[in-house]
C-alpha cells in the first residue's frame, strides 16, 4: 500500500507556500510581532518557517540540509515570546490556515500542531 503522508495530502509544497505566505503578509503589519524579526527582509524567515514545516510534515527535507538540527526553542531565546506574542502569532496562523480551505480532519491537525508549537516556544510567560 501507498502511505500518502501528510505533506502530499494537504497538497505538497505550493500549499505551504500558500500558508506561510500568507502568515508573514499578517506579521509585516503586525505592531507587536514585526519588530520581533531582525531582518528588514521577511523573505528569508518566510522560507525558513515553510521549510521547516514541510519537512516536520513528511516533504522533502531541505530545511534540515541548510540549517541542521530544528532546536526551535533554542532558536527562539533570542526574541523575547510572552502570550500575547504567541497569540497574535497563532491570529495570522489562523487566518492564513482559514484561506486554504482544507479538509477539516487535515486542517485540524495542522492547526492542534501550530498551537501546541506555539505554547512550547513561549520564554517570557506573563
Ligand atoms: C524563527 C518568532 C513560533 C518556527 C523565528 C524568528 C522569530 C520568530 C522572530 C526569527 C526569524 C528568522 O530569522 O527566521 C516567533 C514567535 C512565535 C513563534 C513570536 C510565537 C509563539 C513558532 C512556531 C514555529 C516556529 C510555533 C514552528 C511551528 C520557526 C522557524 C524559524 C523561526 C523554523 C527559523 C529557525 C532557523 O532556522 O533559524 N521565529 N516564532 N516559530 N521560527 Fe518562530
Amino acid at each position: 500500500a501507498q502511505e500518502v503522508t501528510f505533506y502530499e495530502a494537504v497538497g505538497g509544497e505550493e500549499t505551504f507556500r500558500r500558508l506561510v505566505h500568507r502568515f508573514y503578509q499578517g506579521v509585516a503589519e503586525d505592531p507587536l510581532l514585526r519588530p520581533l524579526y531582525p531582518e528588514e527582509d521577511l523573505g528569508p524567515a518566510e522560507e525558513r518557517l515553510r521549510l521547516f514545516l514541510i519537512q516536520y510534515w513528511g516533504g522533502p527535507g531541505t530545511y534540515s540540509a541548510e540549517r541542521g538540527h530544528p532546536r526551535l526553542r533554542m532558536r527562539h531565546v533570542p526574541f523575547k515570546i510572552g502570550t500575547a506574542e504567541r497569540d497574535a502569532w497563532l491570529r495570522h496562523m489562523r487566518d492564513a490556515l482559514d484561506e486554504l480551505a482544507l479538509p477539516e480532519r487535515l486542517e485540524t491537525m495542522l492547526w492542534n500542531y501550530l498551537e501546541m508549537a506555539a505554547r512550547s516556544l513561549v520564554n517570557a510567560p506573563d
